[in-house]
């Protein structure tokens, strides 16, 4: 285990930023609290080696000895809201002009989300924006969460049931991460890579990907409750997790804002390669179980989503615009009985998962174009937008493929996105 050093203020200070670049002055500026106040929620809990924040415990609690002028911090808090462009702040490219925005950099300003959120009542909490259909004028406040951070826990000793515990701050960018753990040697994550978004917004909708759902690395989710205005900590059977769906996912907005997710790697690694595209990948050709690296199935996954899945920077979409459902052996044996060629995958439950995708596929629908939206042509879950699209033209869109799909197969289509209201009356 590591050895506990005696805090020195500026030091850990330096170290704390060096490492996790929460030095930028103009993230940390607004409230002129964000560093103060993140050195004195971290000085208790961090010792620092030369290149990473080992934190100690998960004591997130709130200490309030540094806002010795609530006041003042109140209104330079409401000052800080600001009318802001959410064009390029979701993946789809939907225009969407937002009149009070937030950026949250630092823990300490927590407590006054909770103040805002009982003035105005109608927060929304925005990550990446990678699963989000946003209004073209959005009148809630939206915080944007910024935290940042990443921090190994425990490394464990030496021997086959250690593992690596790591915790993420919610703002810090998917990929990266999952680029920084496969790095160090903390394998599990790969399967995962090159999925847009944040780490705070992955168990939100337990993203998942190659045979892997992120609720299989998650040990914990910290976060903070609006309503009540305290951090709290779900273990992942707390966290509720389903396919694509988890207790924040079907809470009202503005009830949590994920400030960190623990994640639970096993040192003795088992590399997950049974999804049928990795499994005939090239880049896999030859590798077994004890062969092959992380960074090699990394490789192999961005190479298949860069040609299956359009990049969101060149072409707005929000990855599966669909859920693939789920439904009972009986319903899926007379569907079998009817399209032999049916994709479908055996659940634990007896149930199966359809492929939506093949049933969109089937039903005409790959490719076409309706103006400005349309169904990607290589992959018929993934809606996009070619550019200036309305929401009402991606939503009219989504219903035409959902009804097409019920036509023929009978089987509702659910949306994977959330379809944000522009108010909270609106929900
Ligand atoms: N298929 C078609 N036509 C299509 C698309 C798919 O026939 O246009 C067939 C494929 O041939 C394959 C099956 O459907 O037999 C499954 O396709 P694929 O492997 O592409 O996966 P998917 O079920 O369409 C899901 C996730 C993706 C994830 C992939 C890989 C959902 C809603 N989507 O898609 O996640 O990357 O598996 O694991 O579960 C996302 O959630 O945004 C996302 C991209």
């Amino acid at each position: 285990m590591f050895q506990r050093k005696k805090p020195d203020a500026s030091k850990l200070c330096q170290a704390f930023f060096a490492e996790f670049g929460a030095g930028d002055e103009a993230r940390t500026r607004d409230l002129n609290l964000g560093k103060v106040a993140l050195y004195q929620l971290s000085y208790s809990r961090l010792v620092f080696t030369k290149n990473i924040v080992l934190c100690e415990d998960q004591n997130y609690s709130i200490t309030t000895n540094y806002m010795s002028n609530p006041t003042q911090i109140r209104s330079d808090f409401d000052n800080a809201l600001q009318t802001l462009s959410l064009d390029r702040h979701n993946t789809l490219g939907l225009a969407c002009r937002a009149k009070r925005v937030l950026t949250l950099s630092s823990l300490a300003q927590l407590p006054h989300i909770t103040a805002l959120s009982r003035d105005h009542h109608d927060l929304f909490v925005l990550g990446g924006g990678s699963n989000v259909v946003l209004p073209a004028q959005l009148d809630r406040v939206v915080v944007q969460v910024a935290l940042k951070g990443i921090a190994l826990v425990e490394a464990g000793a030496p021997g086959h049931d250690s593992v690596y515990r790591i915790d993420v701050a919610a703002g810090e960018g998917w990929h990266h991460w999952v680029e920084t753990a496969t790095q160090r040697g903390w394998f599990g994550l790969e399967n995962l890579a090159l999925i847009p978004g944040t780490v705070g917004g992955s168990p939100v909708q337990n993203i998942g990907a190659y045979g892997v759902e992120v609720q299989d690395r998650i040990e914990s989710v910290t976060a903070w409750h609006i309503p009540e205005g305290r951090l709290v900590t779900l273990s992942r059977t707390e966290c509720a997790f389903t396919y694509r769906d988890s207790i924040f996912k079907r809470a009202d907005p503005g009830t949590w804002l994920i400030v960190s997710v623990r994640f639970l790697l096993p040192k003795q690694w088992v590399p997950v390669l049974n999804y049928p595209d990795l499994q005939k990948h090239p880049m896999l050709a030859g590798m077994t179980a004890d062969t092959v690296t992380g960074q090699q199935i990394l490789d192999a996954v961005c190479e298949i989503r860069r040609t299956k899945l359009p990049d969101p920077a060149i072409l707005g979409n929000a990855g599966s615009f669909f859920k693939n459902p789920i439904v009972p052996a009986s319903q899926y044996v007379s569907l079998k009985q009817k399209f032999s060629d049916l994709v479908a995958y055996a659940q634990p439950d007896g149930s199966y998962k359809l492929a939506a995708g093949w049933m969109i596929e089937r039903s005409g629908w790959k490719g076409k174009r309706q103006g400005s939206v349309g169904v990607h042509d290589r992959q018929a879950l993934v809606l996009v937008n070619y550019g200036g699209a309305q929401v009402s033209a991606l939503l009219g869109l989504a219903q035409d493929v959902r009804s097409a799909v019920l036509a023929q197969f009978g089987v509702p289509l659910e949306m994977e996105p959330v379809v944000v209201s522009d108010s909270p009356s609106a929900s």
